[in-house]
């Protein structure tokens, strides 16, 4: 155990942005019908989709983008800016959040909000995780990428498993309300993606404003956003010379990383804890 985390339902939280007010604020947050949320497992778009829901709730304007810190746009419901930006904000109200589907407020489960899930694929997230590790100091050391590997495979991660939470939020029992997508598709087809992110919102955007909007949440564009890529955060807490936390941007970067025997007990792992949910991922 380390000073750096804390629990709840047995899930591993940063210390930094979670206290025990941050998430009775999530357990009794009132969700509202217009709401809406961007859920991931960490490292799996997040930040990605903390830029394209203001641009797409809102015609695409780049106002907030511009000048809101990603974290205070499209805070996450359980850490400790939630309270102090979502207090005053009229609904509808673009929120992110790594809550696996059964610690999300009784509000959520009767409004009618709407969810997009992001699902990546589970190696890069790894990668992705690990570099992170190595760049925030108020995250515990990883140690070596294998010891590392081991810890996300069993779970001792933040916000615990990667296929727990996959689970929880694919047998989400509220209908038409959620829309999966995956990093993969993100990064193959974004113009597609926007597209069907803006039917499901019922926010239509002409072809011209969804290429303005595309443009602005591509990857060299969201490196070069200092509201969006974590620049501002001082460097002893996020040391982007260790590794930026935009770091590539890719799919595969796992290829650079795993060794076969790594792989081979990665996949069987993961195998093993999605049998029988008839899952389909691009990766796979
Ligand atoms: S966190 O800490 O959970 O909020 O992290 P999260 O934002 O979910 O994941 C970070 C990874 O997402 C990549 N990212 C992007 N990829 C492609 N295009 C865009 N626009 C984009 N924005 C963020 C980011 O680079 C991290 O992945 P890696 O593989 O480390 O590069």
């Amino acid at each position: 155990t380390s000073d750096k985390y804390m629990y709840y339902h047995g899930l591993m939280l940063p210390n930094v942005v979670h206290t025990e007010e941050s998430l009775k604020y999530a357990r009794t947050f009132k969700v509202q019908d217009e709401d809406v949320f961007a859920i991931t497992y960490p490292k799996s778009g997040t930040t990605w989709m903390q830029e394209i829901l203001p641009l797409v709730m809102n015609g695409g304007d780049l106002t907030p983008v511009q000048t809101v810190p990603n974290w205070d746009r499209v805070p996450w419901l359980e850490e400790t800016r939630a309270a102090l930006v979502l207090n005053d904000r009229p609904s509808p109200r673009a929120m992110a959040t790594h809550l696996p589907y059964h610690l999300m407020p009784p509000s959520f489960f009767t409004c009618k909000a709407k969810v997009i899930y992001v699902t990546r694929n589970p190696k890069d997230i790894a990668v992705s995780s690990f570099h992170f590790h190595n760049m925030a100091s108020f995250l515990d050391d990883p140690g070596t990428f294998d010891q590392f590997l081991d810890k996300f495979l069993s779970g001792q991660v933040l916000f615990g498993k990667w296929t727990d939470h996959v689970k929880s939020w694919r047998n989400a029992d509220i209908g038409n309300r959620i829309l999966f997508v995956t990093y993969e598709e993100m990064v193959q087809d974004l113009n597609g993606v926007l597209c069907r992110f803006a039917q499901f919102l019922g926010r239509e955007m002409s072809q011209e404003v969804l290429e303005k909007v595309a443009n602005h949440c591509q990857f060299s564009n969201m490196k070069n956003n200092t509201m969006s890529n974590y620049s501002l955060v001082p460097q002893d807490l996020m040391d982007s010379s260790k590794s930026p936390f935009l770091r590539k941007g890719t799919t595969g970067d796992w290829r650079n990383h795993f060794s076969p025997e790594q792989e081979a007990k990665f996949s069987a792992v993961i195998k093993q804890e999605m049998k029988g949910t008839g899952f389909k991922f691009p990766w796979d």
